[in-house]
């Protein structure tokens, strides 16, 4: 990729780029939609992921081109800029602009984009394409943030300037990822622990169920608007500072508060979903992989029935796997409302298992999905 990149990169700006990086994307393993309510997670990064080629310019202009998308842009340097619509390039020039607000100078610099994840699959293509500009940029022009305040940066870029109130996994997830690993972090200290995944005799798939996701940045946001009231109403009777300082047990205690029923469902999943990291993380660490499995699959009944996150594609995917033999666990992974699905298959069986879930769903659903088997890859890096 680095050199169909680099003549790529000849081709529309007539210089050679000065350096190219790589950042993966990323999927969670378990523990959904509880980062932004400070309990654990624990994703791991993939091979797949966005290359970015830069080079210095002398006409004090930023150029984003991006070989995925016919949208290109070209802006001044050293001065902020507004969101442009629904543009992919919003996420490397929100990243800028918060390297502005750093006191962080910048001149003129073009920018040649590919990434291979699937837009909007729910494996992160958007953390990816701001760590992979804030990685770049930070080591080529030794500006000194940590790896750390990178991830803190596209944060920030994602809720302040795209309007998505996500929480830290995604790039967190993508900066921090290790070969062979997942990342087991508490969302709220950012303490964290590399898991080694052994898993035996059995492969990651990845299912993505192709579904278009219109209204999933509205219905995320309203999601996590929810469990803010759900904190709210048992902030009544006792002191938290996010839901997942409870565990069940005490939560059972207090969740009278929540009269809302659909407010009680989604805090019920939150409790019992950070819950189950901690036992997935164990079940991982003994190699008891049938248990992982079936912790994958409480893991999505909680998120289909209770978070309402789900939809009839995923649980197409994921009814298919509990029928099939080989396969011992599965979930939606990610924010939800399509996008991709995990499974864990027994070795072997890939060819199989992707001819029979292909035709099953294309039946149900009317179009096909698309299966990897995914590798679980290294961060950000110069290539
Ligand atoms: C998206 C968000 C993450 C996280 C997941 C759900 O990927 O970007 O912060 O909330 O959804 O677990």
């Amino acid at each position: 990729m680095k050199s169909t990149l680099t003549e790529k990169f000849k081709d529309q700006y007539n210089h050679n780029p000065s350096a190219v990086y790589f950042t993966p994307g990323r999927v969670n393993l378990i523990g959904e939609h509880i980062d932004y309510n400070g309990g654990l997670v624990m994703p791991c990064a993939i091979t797949l992921g966005t290359w970015v080629a830069i080079a210095p310019n002398n006409d004090g202009k930023f150029r984003f081109r991006s070989l995925n998308f016919d949208a290109q842009t070209e802006v001044e340097s050293n001065v902020k800029h507004e969101k442009d619509g629904g543009n992919w390039f919003n996420y490397p020039i929100g990243v800028i602009n918060e390297f502005l607000k750093d006191g962080k100078k910048i001149d003129g610099i073009d920018f040649l984009y590919h990434g291979n994840i699937p837009i909007g699959s729910g494996l992160s293509s958007s953390a990816s394409i701001e760590i992979a500009t804030a990685f770049a940029l930070n080591e080529f022009f030794n500006l000194g943030y940590e790896k750390l305040d990178l991830v803190k940066i596209a944060k920030s870029v994602e809720n302040n300037f795209i309007g998505v109130n996500s929480g830290i996994m995604d790039q967190f997830a993508v900066t921090f990822g290790e070969q062979d690993k997942a990342i087991l972090l508490d969302c709220d200290t950012l303490k964290n622990k590399m898991v080694d995944i052994n898993l035996g005799n059995y492969v990651l798939a990845i299912i993505n169920t192709n579904k278009p996701r219109e209204l999933a940045e509205s219905k995320y946001n309203e999601r996590v608007e929810e469990c803010q009231t759900a904190l709210k109403l048992l902030n009544e009777e006792i002191t938290l500072n996010n839901l997942c300082e409870l565990n069940t047990e005490k939560f059972l205690l207090h969740n009278h508060l929540l009269t809302d029923q659909t407010i009680l469902n989604r805090a019920t999943h939150v409790v019992k979903e950070n819950d189950r990291v901690s036992l997935a993380a164990k079940a991982l660490n003994a190699g008891y992989l049938e248990e992982f499995g079936r912790l994958m699959y409480a893991s999505h009944e909680s998120l289909r029935d209770l978070y309402e996150v789900s939809g009839k594609e995923l649980d197409t995917v994921v009814e298919f796997c509990m029928d099939y033999e080989h396969v011992i666990g599965a979930r939606m992974t990610g924010a939800g409302f399509g996008g991709c699905a995990i499974a864990l298959l027994e070795k072997g069986f890939e060819e199989d298992f992707t001819k029979k879930l292909v035709h099953f769903y294309e039946d149900r659903i009317g179009y096909a999905a698309d299966v990897y088997v995914s590798h679980i890859g290294n961060g950000p890096r110069q290539l």
